[in-house]
């Protein structure tokens, strides 16, 4: 970080850095959240995809459905807000497992994860750091990826954070989704989620919602709609310009040094034993 004062744009709760949009007392108070059966959770780390996938499921609806703002965004007047929707509710979250709201546990509701291929989720969000003024400003790339291999970013260790969701892969309220699958068949990742959600989209309204929710069409749609300023669903910034930078797999190619490519590996196979990943 390259201004110490910036470091009071982040605090830290339970270990967990998260930036000042997100209050102490909203972040207490998230234990008692009421859930209920029929929410909808779109998790992820950061620089995932959280957006993509929310344009995807917004239009697979034909109900009247409410994306609502991040869970642990804003102070605890958020939640009441939340509280007072009469529709059914879409919350997407960067929440650690550990930290939802036990309630929407207890009820079973469902339950998105969407993972990417951390090296590049890393390079998207040193782009962010850049961009966003929310965050510390970070100098150079080769800061930023020693604080992301430190888990010493806004959401903590992505490490942490896959392995605390995976750890509930087979409950079958909880769907995996990879970032990359969805670049390669979207068609296909987009059926699955039908299936999840129990929604009856034909195959030929699956095509027209793939093609509507492509990188150019969705980055076109928000130069347009930016006017709304509650528009994204990640509690780190209300300005949708900011995340549709370049949508692509393997990015990260054209930041990591080899040594810093063996450094990454080395934690990956250390952190990751475990996983099924
Ligand atoms: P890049 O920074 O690598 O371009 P999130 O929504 O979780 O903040 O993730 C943002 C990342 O998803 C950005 O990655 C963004 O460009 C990418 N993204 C957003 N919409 C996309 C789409 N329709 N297709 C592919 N990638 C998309």
């Amino acid at each position: 970080m390259s201004n110490s004062g910036e470091a009071e744009l982040l605090h830290t709760f339970k270990g967990i850095p998260f930036t000042t949009r997100s209050s102490p007392e909203l972040l207490k108070s998230l234990d008692t959240f009421d859930a209920r059966e029929d929410d909808l959770l779109l998790v992820s780390y950061p620089k995932s995809g959280t957006h993509w996938l929310a344009g995807v499921i917004t239009k697979l609806y034909n109900t009247q459905v409410t994306i609502t703002s991040p869970i642990e965004f804003g102070d605890v007047s958020q939640l009441e807000k939340l509280n007072k929707l009469s529709s059914k509710r879409i919350i997407p979250t960067h929440l650690d497992y550990n930290m939802l709201p036990p309630n929407f546990k207890n009820k079973k509701c469902k339950m998105i994860y969407i993972s990417r291929n951390p090296k590049d989720t890393a390079v998207s969000m040193f782009h962010y750091y850049r961009d966003n003024p929310n965050l510390p400003t970070v100098d150079t790339w080769t800061a930023f990826f020693d604080l992301f291999l430190k888990g010493n970013v806004v959401c903590g260790s992505w490490f942490d954070h896959f392995l605390s969701w995976e750890e509930h892969e087979d409950e079958k309220n909880i769907l995996f989704l990879f970032y990359e699958d969805m670049k390669k068949d979207l068609p296909k990742v987009v059926k699955e989620i039908t299936l999840f959600l129990n929604l009856n989209v034909s195959d030929n309204d699956i095509q027209d919602i793939c093609k509507k929710s492509s990188f150019s069409e969705m980055k076109n749609d928000t130069e347009k709609e930016n006017s709304d300023p509650t528009h994204t669903v990640c509690a780190l910034t209300s300005n949708r310009k900011l995340i549709f930078r370049k949508g692509a797999v393997g990015d990260w190619k054209n930041y990591f040094t080899p040594k810093q490519n063996i450094r990454f590996q080395e934690m990956f196979d250390e952190k990751m034993k475990l996983s099924k990943m």
